[in-house]
């Protein structure tokens, strides 16, 4: 045929042009060790496993942990909280989430995404978990949503690099490590990475916590009520030394997707500034 087939079967053979297909595809992320060939015929299928009491399909099953291999659930749980309880700063506890091999999506992420902003604000934020953009930067809430984000905060004056805990915020996630191609994470995944979080809170001491979604009300507030019944209502987290008090609202993705819902958004940040200056 004509030399425009000769130059794509070049461009087909050169790996680097191979590479870049694939990343304009949105095959950003290594999801194995070993090439599978999908076109092959499919193994016999293996016994029914444990059915997942999470809502989600991922589209990626999760993946065991390599270093966690063959240990159980429970066992890897009691790990993290042990690790957790035992860190006394924000610097040791971002030290043991970095030796932390028990979660699986350590393995496919880029970096650990600990928290930004201020850790002395009085209001501390709990999204879901890393995106591409947050997974690259290693800084929560950087991307689209991210975006958003701070500017629902400074429509109640505060800003992420603000030094005064009155005007600033304290950002962290449910995950720290983004699930490949931005699956819903398991609920495994979510419950070996809570004790980090919950140590995290202790530590940082917020006076409010807002969540952000029904992924993180529903693991800060441990039910399974969801997002359009939470939002607006205050509620209380445990913590080792007390309670502190929690309002749930919207997603920033979700109000990006849902624009009419920015309303109620806006009505859950003024009863929490409202909140924060009563204490
Ligand atoms: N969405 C989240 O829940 N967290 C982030 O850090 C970014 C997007």
């Amino acid at each position: 045929m004509s030399n425009y087939s000769g130059a794509n079967d070049a461009a087909r053979q050169d790996p680097l042009s191979q590479l870049k297909w694939l990343v304009d595809a949105g095959a950003d992320e290594v999801m194995g060790e070993a090439p599978v060939n999908r076109f092959k015929a499919a193994p016999p299928a293996p016994p029914t496993p444990e059915p997942l009491t999470d809502k989600a399909t991922p589209a990626t099953p999760p993946r065991p942990s390599v270093g966690a291999a063959m240990r159980p659930t429970g066992e890897l749980i009691k790990n993290a909280q042990g690790l957790a309880q035992e860190c006394q700063t924000l610097g040791e506890l971002r030290e043991a989430l970095s030796r932390f091999e028990g979660c699986g999506l350590k393995q496919t992420a880029h970096s650990t995404v600990f928290a930004d902003g201020n850790p002395k604000a009085e209001l501390m934020l709990i999204g879901e978990a890393p995106g591409r953009d947050e997974d690259r930067e290693g800084r929560p809430f950087v991307g689209r949503s991210g975006q958003l984000l701070d500017l629902m905060m400074a429509a109640i004056n505060r800003d992420r690099s603000s030094e005064d805990p009155k005007t600033s915020i304290y950002i962290a996630n449910i995950l720290p490590w983004r699930p490949p191609g931005n699956r819903n994470p398991s609920l495994e995944e979510i419950s070996l990475c809570l004790p980090f979080l919950k140590r995290h809170i202790e530590i940082a001491q917020p006076k409010i916590l807002l969540a952000l979604g029904g992924t993180a009300a529903k693991h800060l507030l441990e039910t399974p009520t969801g997002i359009m019944k939470l939002r607006g209502r205050w509620a209380k987290v445990a913590t080792k030394d007390g309670e502190i008090d929690c309002m749930a609202t919207f997603h920033p993705a979700y109000l990006l997707r849902q624009p009419g819902q920015k309303k109620y958004a806006w009505a859950d940040l003024l009863q929490v500034e409202q909140r924060l200056q009563q204490k």
